[in-house]
């Protein structure tokens, strides 16, 4: 794992260079964490002006799930490090490219791979680490599935392995559902007629994302592990749809959360941020999942923290100190498109503006759909509970339209 001990000059032979793998609005913030920092950023997606694409060094457009434009793209760049925003790539053109020593993955390219399946994060979490999540069991046909739902008892959750942003995934409460929730798994997933996982519904309190972050402590020369305050957030349709931070907790499921969450990215190792999906039942803590890369409820940190988890996604991809102070309680709320077409037009910004100790983010992406995150609303309060409440007035106030 290359640590840099200087920072070149962007555009220029001896530049220190980030490859960014996935170019959306969380890309397009990292991507302004590290060039602030000095780093040249060569920004890729599937698409032509995806965010972060406006924004870097350099952009290019391929198709990132193919080994070869990955591995072709790599060597043409030669990053120091490549930075994956999205789970559905090449990883193991990523596995190559490290063994190769070609640049650093982060964090690692088998955290990439263990990732991006939910089949490989559950089994290191349950069978290596011990760590408690809901019983779950995977089924590749319709008998298997059929005996898996027998075997874990209704109510619970049906997802396909590879897919993310609840796609694919539906809750079976009566014997009815099952048909259909192996049909929707189905046309959901990223490839066709693949695994999915079916596991018991946790009827959790809340549920949390903790962003835990790996980088070198500067007192020891050592990698290290430090946590920002738990987030809370609130899913609609699998998606997020807005988060506050800091999120009540009891002393001791945090102390429980912070574990499972060191345990976890312990596991998969290297540096960077990891957003740590949890349930919360009283004082007990379910593994949900782990994303190696800052999380979409933590956009809330560009309002709350002194250092967004964006700009601590870059020290850490540096091996820089990390700072996770807290400045206020906040919360963030999107901004769904509600309408299908391109080039959408965005109004009601002052009106949002003028919501107390509040930011927005329009990610100026070139088509909405009704169910797309077009952009984000963030505010800051004396509680969360206020902060909530402006985020989602501000979020309201703006409203996407096309012709
Ligand atoms: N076993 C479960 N029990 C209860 N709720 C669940 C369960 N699994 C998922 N959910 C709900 O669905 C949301 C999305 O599930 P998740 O596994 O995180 O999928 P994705 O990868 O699409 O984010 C979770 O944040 C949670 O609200
Ligand atoms: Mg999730």
């Amino acid at each position: 794992m290359y640590t840099p001990d200087a920072i070149g000059t962007p555009n220029s032979p001896n530049a220190t260079k980030v490859l960014l793998l996935g170019s959306g609005e969380l890309g397009r913030e990292v991507t302004i964490a590290l060039q602030r920092l000095g780093v040249e950023v060569h920004a890729v997606d599937r698409y032509e002006g995806a965010p972060a694409q406006r924004v870097a060094d350099h952009h290019y457009t391929i198709d990132m799930t193919d080994p070869q434009a990955v591995r072709d793209l790599t060597e043409r760049v030669r990053p120091d490090f490549v930075v994956p925003e999205i789970e559905a790539l090449a990883t193991d053109a990523l596995q190559e490219i490290e063994d190769d020593g070609l640049a650093t993955v982060i964090p690692t390219a088998r955290t990439t791979r263990l990732t991006m399946n939910r089949e490989g994060i559950r089994t290191l979490a349950d069978q290596e680490l011990g760590l408690p999540n809901s019983r779950h069991v995977f089924a590749s046909s319709f008998e298997e599935f059929q005996d898996g739902v027998q075997q874990i008892g209704l109510p619970c959750v049906v997802k396909p392995v590879m897919s993310s942003s609840g796609k694919g995934q539906s809750y079976i409460r009566t014997t009815e559902d099952i048909a259909p929730a192996w049909d929707y798994a189905m046309s959901g997933g990223r490839v066709h007629s693949q695994r999915v996982i079916i596991e018991q519904f946790v009827p959790f309190d809340y549920e949390i994302t903790l962003l835990t972050i790996r980088s070198v402590d500067p007192a020891t020369g050592e990698t290290a592990t430090w946590f920002c305050e738990p987030i809370g957030h609130r899913q609609e349709h699998g998606d997020y749809v807005e988060s506050w931070q800091p999120a009540q907790m009891t002393t001791e499921a945090l102390e429980a959360a912070r574990s499972v969450a060191a345990r976890i990215t312990g596991a998969l190792g290297g540096r960077g941020v990891f957003g740590v999906e949890l349930f919360i039942k009283g004082n007990d803590v379910y593994f949900s999942e782990v994303s190696p890369r800052p999380h979409d409820t933590g956009m809330v940190t560009m309002g709350s923290q002194r250092f967004s988890e964006f700009d601590l996604h870059a020290r850490a991809i540096l091996g820089l100190p990390i700072d996770t102070t807290l400045i206020s309680p906040g919360a963030s709320a999107v901004v769904y498109g509600k309408v299908e077409g391109d080039d959408p037009t965005y109004t009601g910004l002052a009106e949002a503006l003028a919501v107390p100790e509040t930011d927005v983010r329009i990610f100026g992406k070139p088509e909405s759909h009704e169910r797309r995150r077009m952009g984000v609303a963030f505010s800051t309060a004396e509680n969360t509970d206020i902060a909530r409440e402006r985020a989602t007035q501000a979020a309201d106030a703006v409203q996407l339209h096309v012709r």
